[in-house]
């Protein structure tokens, strides 16, 4: 891979919302196609690769469009269901039939605005979507239900479903200007013809892409990467993935408006739950777990715990609890690293893209510590490249940390 040390859009989600599939839900944290192409490129064909941190399946559709077969994990649900369709192989036949359904939807849809419709238990809803608005998105949704049901297994309803999670974030206040999801000034009113209008060219959209045939087989399992099973017996080669980073970010807060419009989350508390299994989580209840959080006997880098204490001696009133989160982010990454050993076959090759971040001016560089705790767990060929600046201003790189497992 060639080394950038400037900003590079294309080396970001940005390049991927025009590319078919890869732009059907927009997820910040996801990585670029390109980025992804030019690995996939270099694993040996027939060969198996894993992305355990799947997100919205990038590893994994690039991987199947490019002929390969991968196995992909990850522990949100949201993106389990949501990778699960945006990787399976439609029918030509069945989309056909689904194209009726969908028409019928939208032209029935209207008939049922009301104040009745079930509306998520999403925090500020009205900071979202205007009054005017949030009805009619809801009796979308209500008609939805009862033509295909409420989100599960079938990839074809599920179509229509990806479809109302875009209708939803593109009529909503949310703004995509920062890392993470922020809102604009104002909500926008948006009338009945208009939402008719953009849930038809969504569709329109998602459907073409989904009727181009995928020529490799790939799959997202509900596996926590701390403790890796093995999925069919199968070993890898290669081993592509973007995890979290320590900065942070909750996935579960970047997907709130899916999830509780989906159903796959109903209360705040849920939230917290589920972002304690992250690594790296931070909402809610994640972050008050922390303080009671200590890791067990494991050797970990110094160069960690040097950074930990240095954040613990910055004299900011929430230094104890960031130097912990710090801590807790490289072990939880240390705990993947080992279980991930009985995956590989001999020779597997590692790449981990990962930025590295500051506390209260503190460095703490991801690369160095991921390449630590490989050297400890016996893995060889340790390298890393800059992949792209992230910032401007701060420091802020994000690597690609290369490995190799020999047995
Ligand atoms: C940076 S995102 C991956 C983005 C992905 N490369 C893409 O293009 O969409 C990291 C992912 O790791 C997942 N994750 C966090 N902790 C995990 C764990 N313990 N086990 C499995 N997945 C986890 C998060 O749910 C999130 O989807």
């Amino acid at each position: 891979m060639t080394k950038h040390t400037e900003q590079r859009s294309d080396y970001t989600f940005k390049y991927n919302t025009k590319l078919g599939r890869h732009g059907w839900l927009r997820l910040t944290p996801a990585y670029s196609v390109k980025l992804v192409q030019e690995l996939v490129s270099e694993t040996p064909k027939n060969a198996f690769i894993l992305d355990p941190f799947s997100g919205t399946a990038t590893t994994g559709l690039c991987a199947i469009e490019m002929g390969m077969s991968a196995h992909l994990c990850d522990i949100n649900p949201f993106l389990i269901w949501f990778g699960n369709t945006k990787l399976f192989n439609f029918s030509g036949r069945k989309l056909n039939e689904l194209e009726k359904v969908f028409d019928e939807i939208l032209n029935s849809f209207p008939a049922k605005i009301s104040n009745d419709n079930w509306v998520p238990n999403l925090h500020n809803i009205e900071r979202w979507w205007c009054g005017h608005t949030l009805p009619i998105v809801a009796a979308l949704r209500s008609e939805i239900v009862e033509k295909v049901g409420e989100p599960q297994d079938d990839p074809y309803s599920n179509l229509i479903w990806i479809c109302f999670c875009r209708l939803i974030i593109e009529t909503s206040s949310a703004a995509f200007n920062h890392v993470s999801m922020s809102f604009k000034g104002g909500v926008t009113k948006f009338e009945v013809h208009q939402i008719q209008s953009l849930f038809g060219s969504i569709f329109e959209n998602v459907l073409a892409s989904a009727r181009k045939p995928l020529k490799g087989k790939a799959v997202v399992n509900s596996i926590d990467s701390r403790c890796m099973t093995d999925v069919d017996n199968i070993r890898y080669a290669h081993v592509i993935t973007s995890p979290p980073y320590p900065n942070r970010m909750s996935y579960i807060r970047e997907l709130r408006p899916y999830m509780y419009w989906t159903k796959f989350l109903d209360k705040a508390s849920e939230a917290g739950e589920l972002d304690w299994k992250a690594i790296g989580g931070t909402w809610g209840i994640a972050t008050s777990r922390l303080k009671d959080w200590a890791p067990s006997e494991v050797e970990l880098p110094k160069i960690l715990l040097n950074s930990c204490e240095a954040i613990l001696n910055s004299g900011d009133k929430n230094s104890e609890l960031m130097a912990r989160y710090v801590h807790k982010y490289f072990y939880d990454m240390h705990l993947h690293f080992a279980s991930l050993r009985n995956l590989l076959e001999p020779g597997a090759k590692l790449d981990y893209i990962v930025g590295n971040s500051t506390f209260y001016g503190i460095h703490v560089d991801s690369d160095k510590i991921y390449e630590k705790s490989l050297e400890i767990l016996g893995y060889t060929n340790i390298s890393t490249t800059i992949v792209r600046k992230r910032n401007s201003k701060k420091e802020l790189y994000e690597f690609c940390v290369s490995a190799r497992w020999n047995g």
